[in-house]
């Protein structure tokens, strides 16, 4: 099978950690007969310094045409000026947007070769694998009004955290299958106690729960799960969130995992039907690191795991996804490391190192 893949490098490091799961993705391909096209466009910085803008419309109309879209990372210190008229990251929430991607799935799996690699107890973590669900198109990122404006006591600025009931609805959803798929527990955080938005999202995620009677719903709010994250990590199967919560709780529950270099994911419009495909983005959940870039340090493994999920949500191919995913696990137990997951007595390897090793399991 031949598939057609939109490959968005970005900025600072993303393009070193890209270029290593585009490896690993032609190594997979050799092993098990596809062909995984790759069409390069420019998205974030790389963008902005080409043509002005974060986001072409050339980048938008190639990413509607494949089949999936990789993507390494957007934004640097070069771009990073408060008044900027454009940033990198709009270009990534525009693709976001365009293509609307609104279910974000961000796995958290604690491997047992690195539970010495994070700051917390081994006892505390060995048990993590938890599914975050963030949604994607909406809340504070989004909603209007957003502006910064002077008045005659001087600057202000707003940001609105907007959510209609059928983009509740549709994120939940989302959390609830993949609840099915998994412990059949769903934890659905929130702030209730304080925010409107929260409130409505409460009950339309209670009200979905009536076409789940096999899956076990709580509510959080997200205080507290972010306490409970690092507390009892390993009581957490699938969390449904909205974006911001999402976006604090994943980096929190990245350290679970050791680093922010091993969480990937994947960005879908709704969970795909089994057997058939559909459109997504992937891309690591970290940065683009700008103080690693150009380096050959970054850890690789993250795009590659991305890599690994659009094997099974875009292309549904199960198969090769477990073997990506076997190959990072060997490379690993065989006491191969990144700086970010270093450890005593284990080997150092750079990013392109790593990637290369992975292929090479994959291909034998
Ligand atoms: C993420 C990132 C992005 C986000 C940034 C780069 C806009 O932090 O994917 O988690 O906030 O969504
Ligand atoms: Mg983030």
């Amino acid at each position: 099978m031949q598939f057609n893949i939109a490959a968005l490098l970005g900025d600072g490091v993303g393009p070193e950690v890209a270029t290593e799961a585009m490896r690993v993705l032609e190594a997979l391909g050799k092993k098990f007969g596809h062909k995984f096209q790759f069409h390069h466009g420019l998205v974030g910085g790389a963008a902005i310094d080409a043509h002005g803008v974060a986001l072409t419309e050339e980048t938008l109309k190639l990413c509607q045409s494949c089949d999936a879209v990789l993507l390494g990372a957007v934004g640097g210190p070069k771009w990073d000026d408060p008044r900027a008229k454009v940033r990198p990251e709009d270009g990534l929430l525009a693709l976001r947007k365009e293509l609307e991607l609104f279910a974000n799935l961000r796995p958290v799996k604690v491997l047992p070769m690195l539970v010495n690699s994070t700051s917390l107890k081994p006892d505390v973590i060995k048990d993590v694998d938890l599914m975050v669900v963030r949604e994607l198109t909406g809340g504070l990122y989004f909603g209007q009004p957003k502006k910064q404006w002077r008045t005659s006591e001087g600057r202000r600025a707003v940001d609105s955290m907007v959510y209609s009931e059928q983009e509740i609805e549709r994120i939940v959803r989302v959390g609830f299958e993949i609840a099915l798929t998994r412990s059949n527990k769903l934890t659905s955080v929130d702030k209730a106690n304080v925010l409107e938005s929260s409130r409505l999202w409460r009950q339309v995620t209670t009200e979905v729960a009536v076409d789940y009677p096999d899956v076990e719903l709580d509510h959080m709010l997200v205080d507290a799960c972010s306490m409970r994250l690092i507390q009892r990590p390993a009581q957490f199967d699938v969390v449904v969130t909205e974006n911001t919560f999402g976006d604090i709780l994943t980096d929190e529950a990245s350290m679970l995992a050791g680093s922010m270099g091993m969480l990937p994911s994947a960005s879908l419009a709704g969970i795909p039907k089994a057997g058939s495909k559909a459109l997504g983005l992937y891309e690591p959940i970290h940065g683009s690191a700008p103080s690693r870039a150009g380096q050959d340090i970054a850890n690789p493994i993250a795009t590659i795991l991305s890599a690994a999920m659009m094997l099974r949500y875009s292309f549904n191919l199960i198969a090769e996804a477990e073997a990506v995913e076997k190959a990072v696990v060997a490379v690993l137990e065989e006491g191969n490391r990144t700086y970010d997951i270093m450890d005593e007595g284990k080997t150092k390897v750079g990013t392109k190192e790593m990637g290369r090793l992975i292929a090479e399991k994959i291909t034998g």
